[in-house]
């Protein structure tokens, strides 16, 4: 890291970046990258889309902070009143607040509020956040955890499905994991005692495995039983990553909270949680706030973001992208023993390499000679995935499945 900077944080490369545009961030050397990374997916309508910059640069000159407490900004209802028409049924009610973190962790504060319970249930590997009590949630990684104990109490971790490690089928990862679950609930906490279960529907951090469906909906149907609230997290897999505007969309769930941030602006700091309005009233006047959440140029950015991301056909495109996508790394698979699975709905596609050990190596000549720019993922950093922008062309996914044919072991 440079000097003044803080050394803590993890860093893919040391590129210095000057400008983005669509799918290509460009180095104060003059050199272009393809960037397959969205800033940790959320770019999804490309580095600087032109209607988002334009939104922003109106909103700019309106007002830069209009805090909530003090006034309502006059995009503060258009925002919530569109993520209404996007979100699943019933949520029609909106908290906004400034990162996943921030949201993740507003979620439970509501569930602990409307339910008058304390326990949270998690999922192996999943991410949740880097405050307190999402760390607390968090099991991708022990770095994330490590040295910051005593972490929040009141957190209990099921297993989360994983055919491929635990050497199965999916069905039968499914039965074990549910198995599970209502072992924790028979063994551990009482539903009584349990406010939320929260979810990735595909773990992101965790290595872009996506739940099944059938886990999705039974654990839909528990929360319904044990009166707990199904918390879904879709920081990282909404706002057309996977191919749907949320991936809930794909298994039918309805979630009672649906926690949203990285793709909803398009980069400009902004995150929100979305509820029934009957279960965002059991949350009393004042028990939440916070000094930036709703900032009026984070709803701007929203507002185009949503407006690029419903336009005819944009959709369509992302799953014609991640089709293309998926085809070409089963076929590099198919030809190359050191991919063991490819995987994950939409442009959430995660590439499981057989050898950890490998992944740095190739994430690097990925970026020397391919100027592609990747990330990886995993709880043992297995996997590299794959989330470039929404808006990214044919030819530029071609470009990225030729530098990382190149760029993997020979067979
Ligand atoms: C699923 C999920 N939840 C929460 C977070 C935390 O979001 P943030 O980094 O904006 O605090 C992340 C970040 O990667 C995430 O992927």
């Amino acid at each position: 890291m440079a000097p003044h900077l803080a050394d803590v944080w993890f860093t893919a490369s040391d590129l210095q970046v000057v400008s983005g545009v669509g799918c290509v961030v460009t180095t104060a050397a003059g050199t272009e990258y393809l960037d397959f990374t969205s800033g940790i997916a959320v770019t999804s309508t490309g580095h600087c889309h032109p209607a988002v910059v334009a939104a922003i640069q109106e909103q700019a000159a309106r007002f830069v902070h209009a805090q909530v407490n003090c006034y309502r900004h006059d995009l503060l209802e258009p925002l919530a009143a569109r993520l209404a028409g996007i979100t699943p049924d019933p949520i029609d009610t909106f908290f906004f607040t400034n990162s996943g973190a921030e949201a993740t962790e507003a979620a439970v504060k509501l569930a602990r509020q409307a339910t008058g319970k304390p326990h949270v249930v998690v999922f192996e590997g999943s991410f949740h956040g880097r405050t307190a009590q999402t760390m607390a949630m968090t099991t991708s990684k022990s770095v994330y955890r490590q040295g910051y104990a005593p972490l929040p109490a009141g957190v209990f971790v099921a297993p989360f499905p994983d055919a491929l490690r635990w050497g199965t089928d999916e069905a039968r990862a499914v039965d074990l994991a549910l198995d599970a679950f209502d072992r924790l609930l028979h063994t551990q906490t009482h539903p009584s005692e349990v406010a939320a279960v929260v979810i990735e529907p595909v773990l992101g951090e965790g290595g872009y495995l996506p739940a099944p469906a059938e886990f999705l909906q039974g654990l839909e149907a528990r929360c319904r039983a044990g009166e707990m609230l199904f918390v879904v997290d879709e920081v990282q897999s909404g706002f057309g990553r996977t191919g749907t505007m949320f991936s809930t969309e794909q298994s039918g769930i309805r979630p009672d909270v649906l926690v949203m941030a990285k793709g909803i602006a398009s980069g400009f700091p902004l995150a929100a949680i979305g509820a029934p309005a009957e279960l965002m009233a059991r949350w009393p006047k004042g028990a939440h706030g916070g000094t930036y959440g709703g900032n009026p140029i984070g709803c701007a950015a929203a507002l185009a973001t949503i407006a690029v991301l419903t336009a005819p056909g944009f959709l369509e495109h992302a799953r014609a992208r991640g089709d293309q996508l998926r085809d070409g790394l089963s076929k590099l698979q198919a030809s190359n023993p050191a991919i063991a699975a490819v995987r994950g709905p939409g442009l959430m596609v995660g590439v499981v390499l057989q050898d950890a050990a490998t992944v740095p190596g190739i994430i690097e000549r990925c970026r020397v000679d391919g100027r592609l720019l990747l990330m990886s993922a995993g709880t043992d950093g297995d996997v590299i995935r794959w989330m470039p922008p929404l808006v990214v062309s044919d030819e530029e996914v071609d470009r990225a499945l030729a530098a990382f044919a190149a760029a993997l072991p020979s067979p």
